[in-house]
């Protein structure tokens, strides 16, 4: 029997290369990231030994790009987004307009063309959110102002290359493509300006049913299935949610993965049940983030750096010097400070994923030379296995410039720095008190009814999302003796009356009824009336069951209870068996 082992052989070996090359290289004292890239080098088809599935690497990859932007988007809200949005977008703007005019400076050095010049430019201004995101997460700064800034930029340069994507293709012709290939083709024909529009529209489209129609149907969505009680199911709806959301938005809006998954999560991310989300896919997200290297390193042919020293040595130039130079002068013209400027400069001092598509296009519409593409990987493996050094040189700049100038250093872009990290301590204050209040009413419900405190906490955040909340005013009758059970009744305040016989039961807030006929499935045994003003949680008969069949323990308790009860009233009924049974 024939077996294709393509895909098991990658991913096989990549984990394992991955795993001991991270491994050396921590001991190294290396990030453990280059250890990834050489990992990666070593299974590309430029060094003998395995040579693994580059086209499938390459998809596996995207894989961890698209889990990646999901769990940024999951701890991100569309608050924040806005809030960075006064430093993000004019400054991720002039960025790229200025590093793509370096790069088509450095290529017109070369004696390229303009439109070689305009795809190396635009592959060296953007960065690769996975290096940044890494080197954040390493320095605890997703979540400082400095970082959401970073992280906006970064949303903004996505944008803008989806635009750059699109353009390119429609440009090819204009620009002196040689050999112009079937995208440049489809795309040709149709008027510049309509093609601008359309791709516009698109991520409107997209833009808005992110924003007005995901934050309504996507909670939704998590909390139908985390009744279920099934974490196997919830684990898969998150990760259908992400990967559904990120392969539909390339499909329908032609908005690329990353994007797409990066607004699923923060989508996600209104939702009480998003912390269990991050949860469940972050071994996924670091698994597949691993393999994004990997990837990075089977594209590289080392023999660039003897072949053409001096334009990788310029073009790495360019990245780390050029666009943090242009980036931290963006930030202070924009009046924010000098670390917020050094912040961002160091996380922008590299190249990655987008580069390589951008390149990869270029190459195929004939404007872009191979070296080209060759210098392109050559620089985003150089700048990405030298930004922990970016980032250390960054942190003695800091201190440098602390020491020579402090008060410039202390009073400059203070108040606008001020304000946007007041805007987002407020925007995070609201969202911990949100937290908070979950949390509340969790412990609320163990304080109420100590019962559920032999169920995990998945389950107690299930029994919130399963109850249905009723009230009731003095005299009201809940339950009808003879009636078919509907739901079992928790008394969360007020008091109510079991009608006996003889004499009735009161019940307080903590105790429960009504679960008699659930669990014997035939009718009401007696009357149930408020004599308060109540408030009572429902469990229905269908989650009643569903629930109890999940946690036999809560069973036991209640069926115990029933049982006690069951014996009460018959020995009432029937007081001469009490004499009897003393
Ligand atoms: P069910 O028979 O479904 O509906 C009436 C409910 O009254 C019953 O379930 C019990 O929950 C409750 N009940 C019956 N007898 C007693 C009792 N002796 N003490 C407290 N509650 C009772």
């Amino acid at each position: 029997m024939h077996h294709e082992v393509s895909l098991i052989a990658t991913v096989a070996v990549s984990f394992v290369f991955a795993a001991v090359f991270g491994y050396l290289a921590d001991r190294l004292r290396l990030p453990p990231l280059v250890g990834y890239l050489v990992a990666g080098i070593l299974m590309g088809p430029f060094t003998p030994g395995f040579i693994a599935d580059g086209a499938l690497a390459g998809q596996l990859a995207e894989m961890g790009v698209i889990l990646l932007m999901f769990g940024v988007g999951l701890h991100f809200s569309a608050s924040e987004l806005l809030a960075v949005r006064g430093v993000a977008v004019p400054g991720a703007i002039a960025q790229i307009v200025l590093a793509t005019l370096l790069g088509v400076g450095l290529s017109a050095l070369w004696g390229w063309g303009i439109g070689a010049g305009l795809v190396l430019g635009l592959s060296l201004s953007v960065a690769s959110t996975v290096v940044l995101l890494k080197a954040l997460e390493e320095r605890n700064l997703v979540n400082s102002a400095n970082g959401r800034v970073a992280v906006g930029w970064l949303i903004v340069e996505d944008l803008a290359m989806v635009l750059a994507l699109v353009l390119l293709p429609a440009l090819a012709e204009i620009l002196g493509a040689h050999a112009t290939g079937t995208a440049g083709q489809a795309a040709a024909g149709m008027p510049l300006a309509l093609t601008i529009a359309i791709t516009l529209l698109k991520v409107g489209a997209f833009a808005v049913m992110a924003i007005f129609l995901g934050p309504k149907v996507v909670p939704w969505l998590l909390t139908l299935v985390a009744r279920t009680g099934s974490t196997e199911l919830f684990t898969l709806s998150v990760l259908a949610i992400a990967l559904g959301i990120a392969f539909g938005a390339t499909e329908i809006f032609g908005v690329s993965f990353a994007l797409g998954a990066f607004f699923a999560g923060v989508v996600m991310s209104e939702s009480n049940l998003s912390h269990r989300a991050a949860a469940d896919s972050l071994p996924l997200q670091n698994a597949f983030s691993v393999l994004f290297f990997i990837s990075v390193g089977m594209l590289f042919d080392p023999s660039i750096l003897v072949r053409e020293p001096m334009a990788v040595m310029a073009a790495l130039a360019l990245i780390i010097f050029g666009k943090s130079l242009i980036a931290f002068c963006i930030v202070l013209l924009l009046r924010f400070p000098v670390g917020m400027g050094l912040t961002v400069a160091a996380s922008l001092a590299q190249i990655g994923e987008f580069s390589f598509i951008l390149a990869g296009l270029g190459v195929s519409l004939g404007l872009l030379p191979r070296e080209g593409q060759d210098i392109i990987l050559a620089g985003a493996i150089l700048s990405i296995t030298i930004n922990p050094l970016v980032f250390f040189a960054a942190e003695i700049g800091e201190k440098a410039f602390h020491r020579k100038w402090p008060a410039f250093f202390a009073s400059y872009g203070a108040k606008r720095q001020g304000a946007l990290a007041r805007e987002l301590g407020d925007i995070r204050a609201i969202s911990d008190e949100r937290n908070r209040q979950h949390q509340l009413k969790m412990q609320q419900l163990i304080d109420t009814f100590p019962l559920f405190a032999q169920v995990d906490e998945h389950a107690q955040e299930e029994l919130l999302l399963l109850f249905k909340p009723k009230s009731a005013s003095p005299g009201e009758r809940i339950i009808r003796i003879g009636d078919r059970g509907d739901g079992m009744y928790f008394i969360a305040s007020g008091a109510v009356e079991v009608q006996l016989d003889d004499e009735p039961v009161r019940l307080e807030p903590g105790a429960f009824f009504g679960e008699m006929a659930l669990l014997s499935g035939g009718r009401r045994t007696a009357d149930v009336v408020a004599i308060d003003f109540c408030d009572f949680l429902i469990l229905d008969r269908r989650d009643f069951n569903v629930f109890m069949s999940r946690h036999p323990a809560l069973r036991t308790a209640v069926s115990n209870m029933a049982r006690e009860r069951a014996e009460m009233n018959t020995l009432r009924r029937n007081p001469d068996q009490t004499s009897g049974a003393a």
